[in-house]
């Protein structure tokens, strides 16, 4: 429903006052654009090299020193760089949309922006367009290239898009990998950042660093010496990533210029595309704290509407679930995905089982039955299929993976309906091993399999170097290729959560069936990473980085944090609670609870949280939190009795916090009390063989005026959920 927005005086100036301008017009014209809000201006202009430029401020302050936009080509063609004339101006227009999400966060949003596009031309008479959205949490632009009679394709061999941030801010960032985001993130004074002599060169299985860039979203935020500007904060991203290559940012410290650097592939040009094109829009959503940024949804609201569905069924199928898997024990070693032992060439010694498969039909019914007892909706079986003997560590990876063949001892069509019988999904499970066209060519059969067996989502993966050699997991290849995944699944009524995918740039929006992704060193590295796992600020920086993007399939609910007997060398170094937090301060709509049903079993008061907590919200909100050290974030509930969920998680060190209740009171409904019964998931500090010991405790608050107090030890967490009472106290 569309709200009613005040517009702030200089706002109705602009509006008043400036619509479009002839062609003619002399290149010293610019292009102002205010939020709705007032905040954040943007101007856009040539200067005096007839370079197009862009600069902003925010609350007053300068965010954005000028910062220039351009393209170089790989066929001969002039630079879109110095040399551009402003052929015309529109905008400063108001830009409103409400729009429902099938699943997410919320169940609807809305946005309000300030628009403009400019047109410039070349010298050789080539036309090319900014469109520039201004929102109240931040501001973004896009390249469109039309169609004109000396262009019809374009080879692009890098674009130029500055975002020149004032002053010195400290980022939070990931190297600007071509193949992978499963890195610790660093801090650092933006303009003195070294990534190659910085970043954990840990042998992940697929890595490619080219220079000092970082990928995004990359996070920013100015320190309290910076009088003008302390304390803001700014995250850069893109958004509607389509047929175009993902960009990272590399950072000029001398010149102090942060400037796109796309991924590249084995051609001279990084991007090849026909016009009329778009590129992705860059982003920059400011806030005066990091809750702002983790609550800004900007990246979907550049987003175009929701795609009509494929199947005439208006998307009805694609449904949030949670679920546990045939998984984690592979990754303590527990078992294997494999069901044969390999000789010297990674080949399958057929007949020569070591016996520790995990994806066994037996197994998988332990995991069945378990999913049914405690209400999971769905079952992830990993190991399934023929190929797993040959699976990293070869060149040749092409036609071994089979997504049609099960293994001798995993009888799918059986599981399928028994999972079907128990009202559970059988969630697919297509590991590539980067072997991309191997999988191009199945695909189509891979998901009319599925169709068939009733099976309505797949977790893909691309782990290894991408084959055919020299393109890379984030180049245009590779986007053009998850999106066919995306749109072929669609066909067949199927869902995906694409690990060591391309990043989320909120397509989500138009394609509700690309439902989660990995994308960042998850809950798998705690289990065998040879730097001893994920540190505990290690989840409350990922809160304010990769989350930004969207939904993340980190896989949270680990109960058994110790790993022993399996890996004794390895723990999870978050707390119990910590764990349970993480479903409610990671999103996502497939959510899984990554442990094994005999820890579990083991643990019921964890187990309880886990069962109770949904994965799809009819609101959301960070309610505070600083990069690396902390965050809490209420959600509430679709229907059901109204129940808010809470998570806090904290980095290493010892805190205390109190906030208020507003946040019971700004979203709920009004007919109940007051009076809201709380159960509260912590840690105490008792130390057990696994860690701190988990206290569940009740109580009642009353929502006026009441605090809620949290004393987090280090690596802990806290998880509560607010039930509205009714009013004879029940
Ligand atoms: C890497 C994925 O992130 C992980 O979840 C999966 O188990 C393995 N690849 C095998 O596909
Ligand atoms: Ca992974």
């Amino acid at each position: 429903m569309a709200r009613s927005i005040f517009l702030p005086p200089v706002l109705i100036a602009i509006l008043l006052c400036s619509c479009s301008h002839p062609a003619d017009m002399p290149s010293d014209e610019q292009l102002s654009l205010v939020s709705p809000d007032g905040r954040i201006a943007l101007r856009a202009y040539v200067d005096t090299e007839g370079r197009p430029m862009l600069e902003a401020d925010w609350a007053g302050q300068t965010l954005l020193t000028p910062s220039a936009l351009g393209f170089t080509f790989a066929d001969g063609r002039p630079p879109l760089r110095s040399h551009q004339r402003i052929a015309s101006i529109s905008g400063p227009a108001l830009f409103e949309q409400s729009y429902a999400l099938p699943w997410g966060e919320a169940d609807s949003l809305y946005s309000e922006a300030t628009t403009g596009t400019i047109d410039f031309v070349s010298q050789e008479n080539f036309h090319w367009s900014v469109d520039i959205r201004v929102m109240n949490d931040g501001m973004a632009y896009r390249t469109r290239f039309p169609a004109q009679p000396n262009a019809d394709s374009l080879f692009i061999a890098e674009e130029h898009s500055q975002m020149n941030l004032a002053g010195d801010p400290t980022a939070w960032w990931i190297p600007g990998d071509w193949d992978s985001y499963e890195h610790l993130y660093h801090q650092t004074p933006l303009w003195s950042t070294d990534v190659k002599a910085n970043w954990d060169s840990l042998a992940i299985l697929c890595t490619t660093v080219k220079s000092n860039a970082v990928n995004t979203p990359v996070t920013l935020r100015w320190p309290d010496s910076d009088s003008a500007r302390a304390g803001t904060h700014v995250a850069i991203h893109e958004a509607a990533l389509y047929d175009y290559p993902g960009a990272t940012f590399r950072i000029d410290t001398a010149q102090r210029v942060l400037e796109t650097e796309l991924v590249g592939g084995p051609h001279p040009w990084k991007a090849a595309v026909a016009l009329p094109f778009a590129t992705p829009w860059r982003t920059l959503t400011v806030a005066p704290d990091a809750a702002g940024l983790a609550n800004s949804r900007m990246a979907l609201h550049l987003n175009a509407p929701q795609t009509e569905d494929p199947t005439g069924n208006d998307w009805s199928w694609v449904k949030p679930m949670k679920y546990v898997g045939i998984w984690w024990e592979m990754h303590l070693d527990k078992a294997k995905w494999s069901r044969w032992n390999q000789d010297e060439n990674g080949d399958a010694i057929i007949g020569d089982p070591h016996g520790l498969h995990g994806a066994t039909t037996e197994n998988t019914r332990r995991y069945l039955d378990f999913a049914a007892k405690h209400g999971f909706d769905g079952v992830l079986v990993e190991g399934w299929n023929t190929g797993w003997e040959k699976w990293i560590g070869f060149d040749d990876r092409e036609g071994v993976f089979d997504f049609v063949t099960a293994y001798g001892d995993f009888d799918l069509v059986q599981i399928a309906e028994e999972a079907r019988q128990k009202g559970l999904q059988l969630i697919a499970h297509h590991e590539t091993s980067a072997a991309v066209t191997t999988y191009e060519h199945q695909m189509d059969t891979a998901y009319a399999l599925m169709a068939s067996l009733g099976q309505r989502a797949v977790k893909t993966g691309y782990v290894g170097p991408i084959i055919p050699r020299g393109e890379h997991h984030h180049g245009q290849w590779m986007v053009q290729h998850y999106q066919r995944t995306v749109e072929r699944a669609a066909q067949y009524g199927i869902s995906l959560n694409i690990h060591e995918p391309i990043k989320d740039t909120g397509i989500r929006r138009t394609w509700p069936n690309l439902m989660s992704r990995e994308g960042a060193r998850g809950q798998e590295f705690n289990a065998w990473a040879a730097n001893g796992g994920n540190p505990p600020e290690h989840n409350p920086t990922l809160a304010f980085t990769r989350l930004l993007s969207g939904p993340m399939d980190f896989t949270p609910g680990a109960v058994h944090l110790s790993l022993d007997p399996y890996k004794p060398n390895n723990r999870v170094n978050t707390s119990l609670a910590h764990q349970l937090a993480l479903s409610v301060v990671f999103h996502s709509p497939i959510q899984m609870a990554c442990d094994l049903p005999e820890h579990y079993e083991a643990h019921p008061k964890a187990l309880a949280f886990i069962k109770a907590v949904p994965c799809d919200w009819a609101w959301s909100e960070v309610i505070e939190g600083e990069v690396g050290e902390y965050i809490i974030t209420a959600r509430g509930e679709k229907g059901g009795q109204g129940r808010v969920f809470l998570g806090a998680i904290n980095n290493g060190v010892l805190r205390e916090l109190t906030i208020t209740t507003d946040f019971l009171r700004e979203h709920s409904s009004t007919n109940h009390t007051g009076r809201w019964l709380v159960e509260t998931w912590s840690d105490i500090p008792t130390f057990t063989a696994t860690g701190w010991a988990l206290a569940v405790t009740r109580d009642t608050i009353d929502v006026v005026g009441e605090k809620i107090h949290f004393a987090m030890l280090p690596g802990a967490g806290n998880a509560r959920i607010f039930t509205p009472l009714k009013k004879d106290g029940e």
